[in-house]
């Protein structure tokens, strides 16, 4: 744990001048305001009656929290006139999102999923918000599509945010995970967790056995083994939020799968907000992101809401669902 009192943004000028850019460790100034906002929301949803549905639903098809929509809205809001950003893509949204012509654009791109979790907000467990950060492509013009479809090696910088018994804010920008603890008596986010990585014993698995009868037979024999086949056994965890598990599995080992299954045949989570962002984290972290066929930061999205399957933590444990995957797929 820390001793000394260090900011996210010192953390980034002083022990990563070479990402410390000036627009970076502002737009991270953003996303973390933006992130206590939400946090106070969280605190005091059902008080403020932000619990439950929109009238609306969203291009995912589903239906929006409320939530969702102030979460989108204030991650929106902190960002589209500071002239840091070309363009941004949200999971609420359905195309992407241009600066607004009568504001200065900037050199970044921020894709996120604004609350990741919804179904979770009325049962008070833990939601959390995930970003990735690009550069444009072309600083000559105002941003575009291109600068969205973006594959997860090309991020400069992945994170999330989450709201659990504590708000943490977790990033990387290329050295290594680090972790921040909201304090909200001071409202800053403070290092408590640096240099995060996968221990190398794992500990949990997080994956919806409630749907194996519809998974891939491969997957189901990587499902088997998770459950049978270890020296160890490992303890389930599945709490219905990526940012809730991946977090637990990061501190004590383990893997998060969400399989393509009957009702999301490409798997459920999006590949430029959700699954390119954790699989970068998790690289950086010692481990590896895999949709079982390979490594997710290699999957170039060709919709910005595009789906896929995905396994995300210890690295010996997701190339085992990739071996399982292939040997089955083999004696087809
Ligand atoms: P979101 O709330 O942003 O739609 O994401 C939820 C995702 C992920 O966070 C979670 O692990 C998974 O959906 C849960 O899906 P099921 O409820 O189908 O298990
Ligand atoms: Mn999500
Ligand atoms: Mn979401």
């Amino acid at each position: 744990m820390s001793s000394t009192l260090i900011t996210i943004e010192r953390f980034l000028l002083e022990q990563q001048p070479h990402s410390a850019e000036g627009d970076l460790t502002t737009l991270f100034y953003d996303i973390a305001l933006a992130a206590k906002m939400i946090a106070k929301q969280t605190r005091r949803s059902a008080l403020l009656d932000i619990l439950g549905y929109e009238k609306t639903t969203n291009i995912q098809g589903e239906r929006q929290r409320k939530l969702d929509v102030y979460a989108d809205e204030m991650i929106y809001r902190m960002n589209d006139h500071t002239g840091r950003l070309c363009a941004m893509v949200s999971e609420e949204r359905d195309d992407w999102i241009p600066i607004p012509a009568n504001y200065k654009k900037g050199k970044y791109v921020l894709v996120f999923d604004p609350l990741d979790g919804s179904s979770n907000i009325d049962t008070n467990v833990t939601i959390g918000t995930i970003f990735g950060i690009f550069r444009a492509l072309d600083l000559n013009n105002r941003g575009r599509l291109e600068d969205c479809l973006r594959s997860g090696k090309e991020l400069v910088a992945a994170g999330y945010i989450i709201y659990g018994t504590s708000t943490m804010f977790v990033y990387s920008a290329g050295q290594g995970v680090h972790g921040f603890t909201l304090d909200p008596e001071i409202g800053e986010f403070l290092l408590t967790h640096e240099n995060m990585r996968f221990p190398e014993k794992p500990t949990y698995y997080s994956m919806n056995y409630g749907a194996y009868s519809y998974w891939d037979p491969g997957v189901q024999a990587f499902g088997d083994w998770l459950q049978t086949a270890q020296e160890t056994p490992l303890s389930a965890r599945y709490i219905g939020s990526l940012v809730g598990d991946f977090h637990r599995n990061l501190l004590y080992g383990g893997i998060y799968g969400y399989p393509a299954e009957k009702k999301y045949s490409n798997g459920k989570i999006r590949l430029l907000y959700e699954a390119g962002p954790m699989a970068f984290l998790a690289e950086q972290a010692g481990g590896y992101g895999s949709d079982g066929y390979g490594s997710l930061l290699e999957i170039k999205p060709k919709t910005i809401h595009q789906r896929t399957q995905v396994f995300l933590g210890n690295r010996e444990i997701v190339q085992k669902a990739e071996e399982f995957i292939r040997k089955t797929n083999l004696s087809k």
